[in-house]
């Protein structure tokens, strides 16, 4: 009979124990993301705050999404789960606000990702690198490494922009033309096709098909019998590869060449002489400071932040963490993983 009782109590012992385990994973905290699925960057990000989060315990429902309708919806359905913070890269930084009244209504807090969120006081935090840095940085290269302050040209260069939905490629381009448009009017930097404005140059979606079609025309039309195109303004690496592919495939030396988030194909196409630099946005540096920003919010803490008066998405000032970029060319282009 004591023999039994000890067994039941034994057992009645393991089954709590069970049960706590039970109750520990029902505390874990659980953090939604939601990333476009359009460049490798994203996927690298996104594997990368999971990987961070998960090492603390934290349960991470990562998902992609091809079109911001299908970000709309797939927002929506993270929402009815009520994770404790939505993590968010916009496909369209201006087509948020309406899904996210829902993570308002609910109390889930709203981190922007790399790209702002525009009209809606539902984000609670931004973090990101700081874009106008990286649209300096790409004009100052060009300027000095074609010697224009010094008198340089003429040179022939064309101009890509990224998608018109991502708030980020309109900072990009405005911050690179302030620098570079002084040289059109010189005339030490001509545009053949004429063709400088955002819209003109916009690649929509950032989708390379895209900008494939447009410097075919482009190429076909402005740069036959041997002109040359000197310089190409490429808003990332994904863009920077198809522009030199179709240059390649019409015997044209590569140009000089920007690029934007150090893929392992442009370090590579750095080291080979064909790409000339990247803007490096360190994946790890980013997630860090992003994933420092997740505990801090889901503690209902204040998280750490550098910038509150950059990014105001029309509703809000967004409390932001900006991260420095750095420029990748053959100088330092040894110190990274292709
Ligand atoms: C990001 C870039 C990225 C691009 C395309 C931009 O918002 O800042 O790093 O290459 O989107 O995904």
């Amino acid at each position: 009979m004591l023999k039994q009782i000890c067994i039941s109590a034994m057992l009645l012992m393991m089954l709590t124990l069970v049960g706590c385990g039970g109750a520990d994973d029902d505390e874990k905290k659980v953090v939604a993301v939601s990333f476009p699925n359009t460049t490798g960057s994203w996927q690298r990000n996104g594997d990368s705050i999971k990987r961070f989060l998960e090492d603390d315990n934290f349960v991470v429902d990562l998902q992609f999404a091809g079109s911001p309708a299908e970000q709309s919806s797939q927002i929506a359905n993270l929402i009815e789960e009520k994770p404790q913070c939505i993590v968010i890269g916009a496909l369209d930084s201006a087509g948020l606000a309406n899904v996210l009244k829902g993570a308002k209504e609910n109390d889930i807090p709203i981190i922007a990702f790399d790209r702002i969120i525009l009209g809606t006081d539902a984000v609670s935090y931004y973090a990101s690198y700081d874009n106008e840095a990286i649209g300096e940085a790409m004009g100052m290269y060009f300027e000095a490494a074609l010697n224009l302050k010094n008198g340089g040209g003429p040179y022939n260069i064309e101009l890509f922009a990224g998608a018109p939905s991502d708030n980020n490629a309109h900072l990009f381009f405005k911050k690179t033309m302030e620098i570079l448009e002084p040289y059109f009017r010189s005339g030490q930097l001509v545009c053949r096709s004429n063709q400088r404005d955002f819209n003109s140059v916009a690649v929509a979606d950032w989708n390379s098909s895209n900008a494939r079609t447009r410097i075919k025309n482009i190429l076909d039309t402005y740069y036959t019998g041997g002109t040359p195109l000197h310089a190409v303004l490429s808003p990332n690496d994904d863009i920077a590869g198809v522009i030199l592919e179709e240059m390649k495939a019409r015997g044209m030396a590569p140009p000089m060449i920007s690029g934007l988030d150090a893929d392992p194909a442009a370090i590579e196409r750095i080291k080979a002489g064909q790409q000339t630099f990247t803007v490096g946005k360190d994946p790890d540096h980013l997630t860090a400071k992003c994933v420092r920003m997740i505990k801090a919010v889901v503690e209902g803490i204040q998280p750490d932040i550098n910038d509150v008066k950059t990014y105001d998405n029309g509703v809000k000032v967004l409390p932001a963490y900006l991260c420095t970029p750095m420029i990748i060319d053959k100088t330092n282009v040894g110190q990274f993983k292709g």
